[in-house]
């Protein structure tokens, strides 16, 4: 990516609710699958983003949230949102690496939460490599949830395989499901993320900040063709969304 592409990007995502698919419905039926939490859980939210479904956890029980983000802007939306809140003794975000948690800056320790989250975020390491970290987190009998995107089809379009390309391994959810066993973990359930949790906070949102963006950069060639890229995302989940999806999968540390 180009600078010049990487800070519309970011211009994009940072603006958006969520930077991924996601809902305050989902995240609740996540938690209501968790098994055998204590009462006020310690929680850490990786790949957290502007953090709307930190904040979710905290309203569904949590008791207090370590949320982790290697985006700084990011961080800070989810910072100015706690203060607001008045949650500050409850959430703690971070910004930091998730495949260096346990160094500096971040210096957290292995094996402290009751309960590792993370909403669309641990592609970015590689699921194998992500649910070994996780698993270093997690207490002994601990829980982990997380989204993912998974295929629903085995021949999907072109153009699909070309976005999903930085995906590395994406597989089915009986994929994910055989390799959470194989990773030492007890899978306690998995379903797939509704329509409206593409649409209602990230798909929605994405295309009217894409048109208030066009006008805004009308004339500049090099930034409207920046963001006629970045349009193809929603239009092709239009398109081909039921080739492939979002699955939350809930699972426990033996
Ligand atoms: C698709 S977004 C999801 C954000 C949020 N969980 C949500 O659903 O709205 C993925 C997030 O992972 C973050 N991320 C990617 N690689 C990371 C890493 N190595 N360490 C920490 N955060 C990372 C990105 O900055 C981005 O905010």
């Amino acid at each position: 990516m180009t600078e010049r592409a990487e800070a519309i990007f970011f211009e994009l995502f940072e603006g958006l609710p969520r930077q991924g698919p996601g809902s305050a419905a989902c995240t609740e039926r996540a938690f209501g699958l968790c098994q055998d939490l204590p009462s006020a859980p310690r929680v850490l939210d990786l790949g957290c983003g502007a953090g709307a479904q930190t904040l979710d956890l905290v309203r569904l029980g949590a008791g207090s949230v370590v949320a982790v983000d290697g985006h700084a802007p990011l961080v800070a939306r989810l910072r100015e949102r706690v203060v607001e809140l008045g949650l500050e003794g409850r959430v703690e975000a971070r910004v930091g690496d998730m495949a260096a948690l346990e160094r500096p800056p971040l210096d957290l320790a292995p094996e402290s939460f009751d309960l590792v989250w993370s909403e669309g975020a641990l592609y970015n390491l590689g699921l194998p490599a992500a649910l070994a970290v996780c698993r270093r987190m997690s207490k002994p009998g601990g829980c982990l949830a997380f989204s993912e995107a998974v295929w629903h089809s085995a021949d999907p379009p072109e153009e699909v395989r070309e976005v999903f390309a930085e995906y590395p391994g994406m597989g089915t959810e009986q994929d994910v499901r055989a390799l959470l066993e194989r990773e030492g973990w007890d899978t306690l359930g998995s379903f797939g993320l509704s329509d409206a949790a593409w649409w209602d906070e990230f798909y929605a949102p994405m295309e009217a900040r894409l048109e208030e963006m066009r006008e805004r950069y009308a004339g500049d060639a090099e930034a409207l063709e920046i963001l006629r890229e970045l349009a193809r995302e929603p239009a092709m989940h239009r398109r081909h969304g039921a080739t492939y999806g979002y699955t939350f999968f809930i699972a426990r540390r033996p």
